[in-house]
């Protein structure tokens, strides 16, 4: 089971929001909070919501495990 957690509390934004932005493209958290119509309000988000993109970014951009296909 998945935890969908709040990552930024000034706009209520939740991790897979942030993690569906990164896939869509968006390279860093400020442009994945423009994509949904927000920004910065306090920054104190900022650091955690950058790693969610970088993370979900690298999968992305991953091999794939070939043996499992
Ligand atoms: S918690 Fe995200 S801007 Fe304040």
């Amino acid at each position: 089971m998945t935890i969908d957690m709040v990552v930024c509390h000034c706009n209520l934004i939740r991790e897979k929001d942030i993690r569906a932005a990164a896939r869509r493209g968006c390279p860093d958290a400020e442009t994945a909070y423009r994509s949904l119509g927000c920004q910065f309000q306090c920054g104190g988000c900022e650091d955690h919501a950058d790693a969610l993109v970088l993370s979900e970014r690298a999968q992305l951009l991953a091999p794939r495990d070939v043996a499992a296909a």
